[in-house]
């Protein structure tokens, strides 16, 4: 069995791919680079290729399937930056991972806290030895509503664990949860986004859901609300979040995945004028939290997605039945 690994970190992932290809027998070769035209042919003699969440387009991936390679399989629980449809048309197997959703549900939550309490507002003024409370005014969890939009497996752990703090939860999804129905409302989301104080982001990147946070969703938000999101970038509309932000709509946004994060999280571009003034000026406000779509980066996820990665590259050959190998 053989795979090469595109975008390793070799100070995490690197340890665990190798104790794996021990245990599973399998050769691989590995580069921190992403996958590109230019390092295709690093992968020639491999049949299998993992990556991150790096655009694999209809071109990139032919160019992989002409050096022999039939399996992308993506270290994420997201697909969507994948050409599926190109994949099923050419006959490239295609997997991905499904590591446990509490991660990204409390890393939400923590968002939502730090959000709620101005926490990094306090913690940049601590810093400066401003110690007053001016400014500094929170609000309690617990007598807020929470919206939470999508109760798949993270909206769900999401939902469970707000359930603690004692919060009103309110939640939208085409599919609802039966099972959740004691602890959360389920109503549309022009009403969710009527009602809820927090509103946190948990659904797919689909083409339905591109920009579902734009101008005129902003336009129905309660006054003040705060706006979590751990999905996906292209859920919100980046400049009609920033003229909610200006004109106070919105009262706070704590974003771990941004449009057009592409090309700046993961890597370090310390030192580097960055040509995203969006960025830019979201990073400039005391009421946004931005962090590098770091919610899924823990030692136990880590470890599962290497894990799953093998185990599905290693299903695909045998013939063994793989709900994480989608074709
Ligand atoms: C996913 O698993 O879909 C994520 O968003 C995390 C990924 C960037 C590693």
């Amino acid at each position: 069995m053989k795979l090469f690994v595109y975008g390793i970190r070799e100070y995490d992932e690197l340890p665990y791919f190798s104790q794996l290809a021990r245990g599973y027998g399998l050769t691989f070769g590995y580069t921190t680079e992403y996958p590109s035209m230019e390092n295709v042919h690093l992968a020639a003699g491999y049949p299998a290729i993992s990556i991150i969440t790096n655009r694999m387009d209809a071109a990139l991936m032919d160019a992989f399937y002409r050096a022999g390679v039939r399996h992308i399989a993506t270290r994420s629980v997201g697909t969507d930056h994948i050409d599926l449809d190109h994949a099923r048309e050419t006959g490239m197997h295609v997997s991905h991972v499904n590591y446990p959703p509490e991660t990204v549900a409390d890393y939400a939550i923590m968002l939502i806290l730090m959000s709620l309490r101005k926490i990094t507002y306090i913690l940049d003024r601590a810093r400066l030895q401003d110690f007053s409370l001016q400014g500094k005014l929170g609000r309690d969890l617990c007598d807020c509503t929470v919206g939470v939009v999508g109760t798949g497996q993270i909206g769900r752990a999401v939902v469970c664990h707000l359930a603690g703090f004692g919060c009103r939860l309110y939640a939208c999804d085409p599919c609802p949860d039966e099972e959740l129905s004691e602890i959360v409302t389920y109503t549309d989301f022009e009403t969710l986004l009527g009602k809820c104080d927090v509103i946190t982001l948990h659904a797919p990147a689909t083409k339905e859901n591109f920009h579902l946070l734009d101008k005129d969703a902003f336009s129905m938000i309660r006054p003040g609300a705060v706006i979590v999101n751990t999905a996906r970038g292209t859920l919100i509309n980046t400049k009609a979040l920033i003229a909610a932000l200006e004109d106070g709509r919105v009262g706070a946004a704590a974003l771990d995945v941004l449009e057009d994060e592409n090309g700046l999280y993961f890597l370090n571009r310390m030192g580097d004028c960055l040509a995203n003034p969006q960025m830019a000026l979201l990073r400039s406000f005391p009421n946004v939290i931005l962090s590098p779509h770091t919610a899924f980066y823990t030692d136990k996820v880590v470890w599962v997605m290497a894990e799953q990665t093998v185990r599905c590259i290693c299903d695909c050959v045998y013939g063994v039945e793989n709900p994480l190998v989608l074709f």
